[in-house]
């Protein structure tokens, strides 16, 4: 059976970062308020003239330099992002240009908000299960700086900008089942009834622009508890794993408070769980692949792991997928 392993990890961050008191000169907020509801202390947003598919071939080159390939090897790009460099070509495209990969297989975008690299990991996983990539390369970048409402003091604290790579490879696991690694399964959901908690003020195909951030903040909140802890509990049932067998959780950097709840809800210790929102805030598609990079670079993942990622976000969308490293 073929089975999609992780060979590397890479993330980068655009180098601006606003703190908490520098929102303060923009907006009727202050430090205290954010740690206290959020644990954000600071976000990293594009320089003026910076893109989007810079920062993702930054972080994209330095995954495929820890997986030990060569670029030319990728034969798939997924890009999530909901912060897209152009209306088309994709930014899967761009990067691909930015690689120099060559005519890869396929490279595409895929819009799940910020459940986004979730969503792009188990399609890349599929691909590879299917025989349709030998490597995939798993990007989520957000720029979410650009569609916050910087007026809004009640979002623009919460967001900032980023990119986290992943490259996927196919390997054979014929014998003994005890050695499998990879990607052990993946639950994917997505409830459209609840659209408006969480959304733009507008599209392309209406305004011609992208419209800013409009989030229901309380409602999000709490459907990002439930949905996010049942995810987790989905998964760990459709891969045959109980809570206490989960190593390192990846959840979505959303809000500390959310992130605690989830590890309460899922009677998980805190110090299973990686949690950046404190340093890069709410990067959307970004949080995961950065986090685990994060926890890499710290040593908290390692070999013989299980690691469970989960997230929820604009659609409403959310899933969760566990990977044994
Ligand atoms: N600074 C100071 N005060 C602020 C503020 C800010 N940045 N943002 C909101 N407030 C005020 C509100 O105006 C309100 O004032 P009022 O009582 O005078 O009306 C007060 O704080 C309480 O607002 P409320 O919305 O009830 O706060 P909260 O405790 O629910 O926290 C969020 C607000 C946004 C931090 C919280 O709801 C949240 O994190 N939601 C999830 C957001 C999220 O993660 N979105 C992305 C998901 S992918």
């Amino acid at each position: 059976m073929i089975n999609s392993i992780i060979l590397g990890v890479g993330s980068k961050l655009p180098s601006k970062c606003l703190t908490n008191d520098c929102l303060a000169k923009m907006v009727d907020t202050s430090d205290e308020w954010i740690v206290q509801r959020t644990g954000i202390r600071q976000r990293y947003v594009l320089e003026p003239g910076q893109v989007i598919s810079a920062l993702a071939a930054e972080a994209a080159k330095t995954a495929i330099s820890n997986a030990g390939i060569s670029a030319h090897e990728i034969d798939l790009i997924i890009v999530a992002t909901t912060t897209p460099e152009k209306t088309f070509p994709s930014t899967a495209a761009l990067v691909q240009e930015k690689l120099g990969t060559g005519n890869c297989a396929a490279a595409f975008d895929i819009n799940a908000v910020c459940s986004g690299f979730v969503y792009a990991l188990s399609i890349a996983d599929s691909f590879i299960k299917t025989g349709q990539s030998q490597y995939a390369l798993v990007i989520g970048c957000d720029a979410m700086s650009k569609i916050v409402d910087w007026n809004d003091r009640s979002t623009c604290v919460l967001f900032g900008d980023g990119a986290g790579a992943m490259v996927l490879g196919a390997k054979r696991f014929d014998t003994d089942e005890s050695e499998k690694v990879g990607v052990v399964a993946a639950r994917l959901f997505c409830d459209g009834k609840l659209s408006k908690i969480l959304e733009t003020s507008g599209g392309t195909s209406t305004t011609c622009n992208s419209g800013v951030i409009v989030m229901n903040g309380r409602e999000v909140f709490k459907r990002s508890i439930e949905k996010m802890s049942m995810a987790v509990q989905m998964v760990l049932s459709k891969a045959g794993l109980a809570t206490d067998q989960i190593d390192v959780l990846i959840p979505h950097q959303a809000n500390a408070r959310i992130l605690n709840a989830v590890a309460e809800r899922l009677g998980l210790d805190k110090s299973k769980m990686i949690d950046t929102v404190g340093d890069f805030a709410n990067t959307s598609a970004a949080t995961i692949p950065i986090a685990w990079d994060y926890g890499l670079k710290k040593g908290i993942i390692r070999k013989n792991q299980n690691i469970v990622l989960t997230a929820m976000g604009g659609g409403v969308t959310w899933g969760a997928a566990v990977i044994r490293v």
